[in-house]
C-alpha cells in the first residue's frame, strides 16, 4: 500500500481527483468504481470543477457504484442513486446508461447481485476503484467478519454503520437495515484502488489498519494483499498511527 499523507480534506480531495483525471486521460474508456458518503464529496466537487474548467470528458467512461440501500429507489433522496446524480453525474458529461448502481428496488435481490457482478466482468473489470473506510473498517458495506471471497451480495448493516449513516436520515429507524454491496473479492479485482480517509473519527481505524495483520475483522486490511493500492489520508486521520 502506498501512503500519501496530506494536510487536510481539501488536499485529499484534490489529490484523489487528480489521480482519477489522469486515469481518464490515459484511458478515455476507463471503468471507475465509485463510493458515496462524506469522504468522497470533495473529490466529486473537484471532478465537476475540472470538467467545467478543462472539459475532461466522461463520454466513454463507465462507472460502478459500490453499494445501494435495499428498499430505496433512485428518486429517494437518501438513495445512493440520488446522491450520485446530485453530486457527480449531473455535473459531468457521462451518459446515464454508462452509470451502474445496484437496484435497491429489485424484486429478487440475489438475482440483482449476480447481474451486477456479471456486468462488471462484461465491461472488463474496474480500472480504478475509489473507497472510503467505515469507522469499523468496512469497505463498501462489507462489515467486519465478511469473508474475503465474497462477491456482490445482500448485507445486513451493522448497528454502528446504521448509526453512523443516521445523520443523513430523519431518524435512525429510517436507515434501511439491508443493502446490496460489491463483495471484497469484487473490490479486489480492480486494477488500482484508492482509499480515502479524513478526520479524527477515522483515526482509530486507520491506526488499526496499519498496526494489525490482515484479518476479516478489519475488512480494509485485505487491501494490504493488493498490488496497487494508494491510501490518501489527512493528518487527523493519521493522528493515532504510531
Ligand atoms: C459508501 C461506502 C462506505 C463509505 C464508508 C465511509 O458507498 O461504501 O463504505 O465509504 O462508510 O463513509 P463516510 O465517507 O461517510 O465516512
Amino acid at each position: 500500500m502506498k501512503l500519501m499523507e496530506v494536510k487536510d480534506y481539501k488536499e485529499m480531495s484534490e489529490k484523489a481527483a487528480k489521480i482519477i483525471i489522469e486515469q481518464i486521460k490515459k484511458k478515455p474508456n476507463s471503468v471507475l468504481g465509485l463510493a458515496t458518503g462524506e469522504t468522497v464529496l470533495g473529490t466529486y466537487a473537484a471532478l465537476a470543477d475540472d470538467h467545467r474548467r478543462n472539459g475532461t470528458s466522461y463520454e466513454r467512461v463507465h462507472t460502478f457504484n459500490l453499494d445501494e440501500y435495499l428498499g430505496l429507489g433512485p428518486d429517494h433522496p437518501n438513495s445512493y442513486h440520488y446522491y450520485m446524480n446530485r453530486h457527480l453525474f449531473s455535473h459531468i458529461d457521462i451518459p446515464v446508461s454508462q452509470t451502474y448502481i445496484p437496484n435497491g428496488l429489485a424484486d429478487d435481490a440475489e438475482a440483482e447481485c449476480k447481474r451486477y457482478e456479471n456486468l462488471i466482468d462484461e465491461v472488463g473489470g474496474i480500472d480504478l476503484q475509489l473507497l472510503g473506510i467505515g469507522r469499523n473498517g468496512h469497505i463498501g458495506f462489507n462489515e467486519p467478519g465478511t469473508p474475503f471471497s465474497t462477491v456482490t451480495h445482500v448485507v445486513e448493516l451493522a448497528p454502528s454503520t446504521r448509526q453512523a449513516n443516521a445523520r443523513f436520515f430523519p431518524t435512525l429507524e429510517d436507515v434501511p437495515s439491508k443493502a446490496i454491496t460489491m463483495g471484497i473479492a469484487t473490490i479486489m479485482k480492480s486494477g488500482h484502488i484508492i482509499l480515502l480517509a479524513s478526520g479524527k473519527t477515522k483515526a482509530p481505524i486507520m491506526a488499526q489498519l496499519f498496526e494489525k495483520d490482515v484479518t476479516p475483522l478489519i475488512p480494509a486490511s485485505v487491501l494490504k494483499t493488493h498490488p496497487n493500492v494508494t491510501i490518501i489520508a489527512d493528518q487527523e486521520a493519521l493522528s493515532l498511527v504510531r
